[in-house]
This record gives C-alpha cells, sequence and structure tokens, in this order.
C-alpha cells in the first residue's frame, strides 16, 4: 500500500511527544490519517499502546493496514475526536496529539472533492455519515450566508464577490462538481487576483470544508477534555496549519495554563486558581527551510505543546 502523507513536524513532535513514564504509556492520537505519527511513536516506545482515532473510516483502513505489525498496540477509533472525549471514561493518558486539517489522502484520493485541480463531486464529508455536503452548502445557502462563511472561514477579501458569482451560476444551473466551482471562482475574481501565489479558489474551499466538517467548533473542548483525561507529566502536541486553528489553540493553552482568575481590577489575588498544565512551548514551534522543500504542506504547520501538571 503507497501512503501520500508525510508526516509534518515529525522530528519535533518525537522531541516533545516524551511520555512521563516507560511503563505501559498511553497515547491518543487524535487524527490518524495514514498513521505517519502513529507509526514513529509506535516505533520509538515498545510499550507504547496509541489510540488511533479518525472520522474518515476510508483513511482509518490504510492506518490499520501500516499499524498491522504492531498488534493489540494500535487500537484504531472511527470517531470524530471531540465526541471520543466528550464523557471519557478510558485511561488516564501519557500523550495526545492533534495534528489539525486534513490529509494529503483527502486531496489526491477520497474523490470527494477537496481539491480544485481535479474534477470531482463536491462532496468534502470526512465523515460519510455526516448530513451535510459542499454541494448542499453552495446549491442551499443564501447570498449571504455564503459571503459570511467564505470570509470567516477562509479569510477570503473577495468573499462577496464570490458568493455573488456563485448564486448566479447555481440559478441556472446546480453546481455538482470541484472544477464548476473552481471555474465561477476563477472567472470572478480581479485579473491580478487570479494569478497570485495562492490559486483564487484555495480559500474558498478551505471555507467550505471548514463548514462541512464543523472543524473549529471542535477544538476547544477537545483539548480541554484531554488535558483533563492526560496524567501529571502527560503531554498533548498540537499542530495547526492555519490563524483560524491556531489562535483556538495558543488562547486554550493560555486559559488551562492561567494561574489567576480574578478580576483586572482586583489588587490581591483571592481566586486560589490551580493551572492544570504549563505551556512548553513559548512560541510555536514551526517547520525547517529543509522540511519546508521536502513537504511544503509544513510551510504553515504551527506545534504547541502543553504539559499537564
Ligand atoms: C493532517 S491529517 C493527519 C496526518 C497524520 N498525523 C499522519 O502523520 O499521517 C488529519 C486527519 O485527521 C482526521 N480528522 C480531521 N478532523 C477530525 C476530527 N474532528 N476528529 C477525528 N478525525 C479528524 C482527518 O480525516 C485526517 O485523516
Amino acid at each position: 500500500m503507497e501512503y501520500v502523507h508525510m508526516p509534518v513536524l515529525a522530528k519535533e513532535v518525537k522531541e516533545y511527544l516524551i511520555p512521563p513514564t516507560e511503563e505501559n504509556p498511553v497515547m491518543v492520537d487524535c487524527t490518524t490519517g495514514e498513521g505517519g505519527h502513529t507509526h514513529m511513536m509506535l516505533n520509538s516506545y515498545p510499550n507504547l499502546t496509541v489510540y488511533g482515532l479518525d472520522c474518515d473510516e476510508h483513511i482509518q483502513e490504510k492506518a490499520k493496514y501500516r499499524m498491522k505489525n504492531f498488534g493489540d498496540r494500535f487500537i484504531p477509533v472511527h470517531t470524530w475526536f471531540d465526541d471520543y472525549f466528550k464523557d471519557y471514561s478510558g485511561p488516564e493518558l501519557d500523550l495526545v496529539l492533534i495534528d489539525l486539517g486534513i490529509s494529503i489522502y483527502h486531496y489526491e484520493e477520497s474523490n470527494r472533492g477537496f481539491s480544485f485541480k481535479k474534477d470531482e463531486k463536491l462532496d468534502m464529508r470526512l465523515n460519510e455519515k455526516s448530513d451535510l455536503t459542499a454541494q448542499m452548502v453552495v446549491n442551499s445557502y443564501s447570498q449571504e450566508d455564503l459571503a459570511n462563511l467564505i470570509y470567516k472561514y477562509g479569510e477570503e477579501r473577495y468573499s462577496r464577490r464570490i458568493a455573488k458569482a456563485i448564486c448566479e451560476a447555481r440559478g441556472l444551473k446546480k453546481i455538482e462538481s470541484s472544477n464548476e466551482l473552481e471555474t465561477i471562482i476563477f472567472n470572478c475574481v480581479p485579473q491580478n487576483y487570479k494569478h497570485g501565489r495562492l490559486h483564487p479558489a484555495t480559500r474558498t474551499f478551505q471555507a467550505l470544508r471548514i463548514e462541512v466538517n464543523n472543524e473549529l467548533d471542535r477544538i476547544e473542548s477537545t483539548i480541554i477534555n484531554a488535558t483533563k483525561a492526560l496524567k501529571v507529566g502527560g503531554r498533548m502536541a498540537v499542530i495547526s496549519f492555519h490563524s483560524l486553528e491556531d489562535r483556538i489553540v495558543k488562547w486554550t493553552f493560555k486559559e488551562l495554563a492561567k494561574t489567576c482568575t480574578c478580576p483586572p481590577e482586583a489588587i490581591y489575588c483571592t481566586c486560589d486558581t490551580k493551572p492544570l498544565v504549563k505551556i512548553l512551548t513559548k512560541k510555536p514551534i514551526v517547520a525547517t527551510e529543509e522540511e519546508n522543500k521536502v513537504n511544503p504542506p509544513s510551510r504553515s504547520a504551527k506545534l504547541r505543546v502543553i504539559e499537564r501538571i
């Protein structure tokens, strides 16, 4: 079997994700994907057990195959990570990894319209049991809702223009494929935006994917609940790929590390707040130039790590 996704910041993840005990440590990989990081961790710690979560059962089949030699040290779980940690009652955890977003597999092999470089049905669901598809979003949302979501989740400056073009196009014919949508976007943006560093459809496609999979709303509760599941000395690493994700990770970590929750006008601290974690990465870790060259998606990756105290 071929694996198309190269794990980002793998060396750095390994440097930070050190279990507090070598005695049968337990890790949850919230976003196993094809299992690049999990494979590295299982190889590094012979007593480690990894619960490998993924909401996409197709990519999970690849991870299962890749991990077949590790026997029951790899336990695949088909679930959204926020659902998994909602009422968590499993073992105390030594390590948690969250490598946000989607895998190269989704662009190249899934056939679900994540990439505008291919002509595929506009679906974009990571979990095929979900109700909402990208086709439903582009064909049924109001022009205003479309513009708002493209602006909010894509940080796209031509969001209004793109939403208008989508609504005009769907008035003539239902928008069904990734190429159709790409053409609509390409044709409606100003000339100088057509040939910039980013393809003009990139941000809209990102926004649709985030909307369809409700990606951002799942992060904060997962970090908080997974932190509570960590044993003292246990560590959590989160890799994000755009500012919307990184902002949530950064602020959630800060909240968990807070030593005082008194109102700002208080002269003395009376709250007795006990921080749950310490932050191990003052600034996010980013990929080296060397990694950027061999693994271009790593360019936008940011790694932040906390330790339970
Ligand atoms: C960036 S890839 C992970 C790559 C992996 N670390 C590796 O080294 O191969 C993210 C994976 O997480 C899954 N995923 C994204 N959001 C998820 C969520 N909320 N719950 C569970 N899995 C999720 C995606 O289906 C995808 O397979």
